[in-house]
């Protein structure tokens, strides 16, 4: 299931060199479950034949309304009452400046003026154009109008030089519609809930340029935040050093150490509905952290590190719960449900997620996990080996299961 599973989709083709890069973000659509239909412009069929978006969507294209073999129904008008979700992408500067004054003079134009659903419209021209006067009051006229406008990328165009206007790459619009459409439903199980999740490996400094860390490479904490945005929460990811991308409509609190951990995660607890501690912090850190690069002596003697402990942020946060739904990690490599079980005790933990890493497919660096979910008084539930995203989406069906969506 995904927020587009079901759903009707119009995406309205213009016509621009981009026209068929409409194709692409259409079969992503799709692939997330949404039925696609389209409907374009006569320019916009110069560019990508529309036997090519019929045999991608299975669905009938729009183009010219007075070509109907069905005098039984009115097309445009049909097609604007099928919608849930109306998509102009490319919008050229003349779709952009007809949509703005109302005009409808072919099947494309009149279907959008003729449907109630949400529009989103993504813009691409080229950058003069953009820029002008003329396009940019259109463009305030489709905010006003309650339209929903992406910003074009800047980059390349297809004239052969550099400026704003280009069509953004296919999988950001598709993330763009997708936040668009969470922060549009109000009736998904996590809305109006803030949930924190921690991620990534803490780095404890030695000197500037080393520092103690661990293997985790953040993607389960990533996934979390992913799909609890999906599920229409508030998110902040309170992330550790990672090399990935931060979904879309998420809130990103960059840390380093176990220290500015606890840190950030304290300053938001207080309207913290859920928190999932997914973050691999360190135990301990360098008792100094030296101001300079530390060199090597010259008598070449051993190297004594001496460390002391972290503050443990689960305990020190269990302290202050209130109502807070707190979900913990565990990564084992021996004694997991013993290992485990003593955690969520200690940690007063609402669900403990453990892992045994010695397993393959299983931990810190893959796509995929294997856990066990463990609940007070309640019997350890053990998941199949699935993607982090699979694993991420039973985690909060757990927490949601247990009524965390419901605690005020
Ligand atoms: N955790 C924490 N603060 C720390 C260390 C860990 O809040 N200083 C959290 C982790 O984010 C995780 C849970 O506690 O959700 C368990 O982490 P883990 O490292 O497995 O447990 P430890 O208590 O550190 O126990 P040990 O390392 O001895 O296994």
């Amino acid at each position: 299931m995904s927020i587009w599973t079901q759903r009707h989709v119009t995406v309205v083709v213009s016509g621009g060199i981009a026209s068929y890069k409409a194709l692409i973000l259409i079969r992503s659509l799709m692939k997330q479950g949404a039925v696609v239909r389209v409907a374009m412009t006569a320019h916009a069929a110069e560019f990508v034949t529309p036997l090519t978006f019929q045999t991608l969507t299975q669905q009938p294209v729009v183009l010219d309304e007075f070509t109907t073999t069905d005098p039984t129904h009115v097309v445009h008008v049909e097609l604007a009452d099928w919608t849930d979700v109306m998509v102009l992408v490319p919008a050229t500067a003349n779709l952009i400046a007809k949509v703005a004054n109302g005009i409808a003079d072919d099947a494309a134009t009149t279907t959008i003026l003729a449907t109630t659903a949400p529009k989103f419209v993504v813009p691409a021209m080229n950058s003069h154009m953009y820029a002008n006067p003329a396009t940019q009051r259109n463009l305030q006229q489709l905010t006003a109008d309650g339209l929903h406008v992406l910003t074009p990328a800047t980059g390349m165009l297809a004239e052969g030089y550099v400026g704003q206007g280009r069509l953004p790459e296919p999988d950001v619009i598709l993330a763009w519609l997708t936040d668009q459409l969470i922060q549009q439903s109000a009736d998904l199980p996590l809305a109006h809930r803030h949930v924190v999740v921690t991620a990534g490996g803490t780095r404890e400094a030695l000197d500037p340029v080393r520092y103690i860390s661990n293997r985790s490479s953040g993607k389960m904490g990533y996934a979390l935040a992913q799909v609890a945005r999906e599920m229409g929460a508030d998110v902040t990811l309170i992330s550790a050093t990672t090399n990935l991308t931060a979904p879309v409509g998420v809130t990103v609190v960059p840390v380093s150490s176990a220290a500015e951990l606890l840190a950030a995660v304290t300053d938001v607890f207080a309207t913290t509905d859920i928190l999932i501690m997914a973050a691999a912090v360190s135990d301990y850190r360098p008792v100094d952290s030296a101001s300079q690069k530390i060199k090597k002596p010259a008598d070449h003697a051993d190297l004594n590190l001496q460390l002391t402990e972290t503050p443990d942020i689960l305990k020190v946060l269990a302290v202050r719960k209130q109502n807070q739904y707190m979900i913990g990690f565990a990564a084992e490599t021996q004694d997991l449900l013993v290992n485990a079980n003593r955690k969520l005790t200690s940690k007063k933990l609402d669900l403990l997620v453990a892992n045994d890493v010695s397993q393959p497919g299983v931990g810190f660096n893959g796509d995929t996990n294997q856990v066990t979910l463990l609940r007070p008084n309640q019997e350890p539930v053990t998941t199949a080996l699935a993607t982090k995203t699979a694993i991420a989406r039973i985690v909060l069906e757990t927490a949601i299961a247990d009524g965390a969506n419901k605690q005020a």
